[in-house]
């Protein structure tokens, strides 16, 4: 059912800083920050020839990401993007197979005007999937 990685989200604690360690170290073509307050978050993202890394900021005081960098000062990985052709279908399959999926379980409209969601870490081995319609 899934199809491509869309992208590896990172949680970042400095965005300018791990913007110029992907730009500069890892010699990557990097977006410039983007305020998304539906989600609580700033991002930039990083174009891989194959894929996209997503770096998240937290953005006001309710942000999801700011509890995770509590907990990882660092910095660390926050969750993968697979695609799906269709999201209500992915949705009512996933939940068919006891996966949970987060919140209200209705799409919202994701980094790149794309519906997604969100899966319970706890049933895909300790790690957040968001499934967005490609
Ligand atoms: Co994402």
């Amino acid at each position: 059912m899934i199809g491509r990685l869309n992208h590896v989200a990172i949680a970042v604690p400095d965005l300018a800083a791990a913007s110029k360690t992907y730009r500069e170290t890892l010699g990557a073509k990097v977006s410039a920050p983007v305020d998304m307050p539906a989600h609580g978050v700033t991002t930039v993202f990083v174009e891989l020839p194959n894929t996209k890394i997503e770096l998240l900021h937290p953005l006001g005081a309710a942000s999801p990401v700011a509890k995770f960098l509590a907990d990882h000062p660092s910095g660390g990985m926050h969750h993968v993007c697979f695609e799906v052709d269709d999201i209500l279908a992915a949705r009512d399959r996933l939940t068919a197979e006891g996966a949970r999926v987060l919140g209200d379980g209705q799409p919202r409209i994701g980094a790149h005007d794309k519906p997604v969601l969100f899966l319970h870490p706890k049933d895909f081995c300790g790690t957040l999937v968001e499934i967005e319609q490609a």
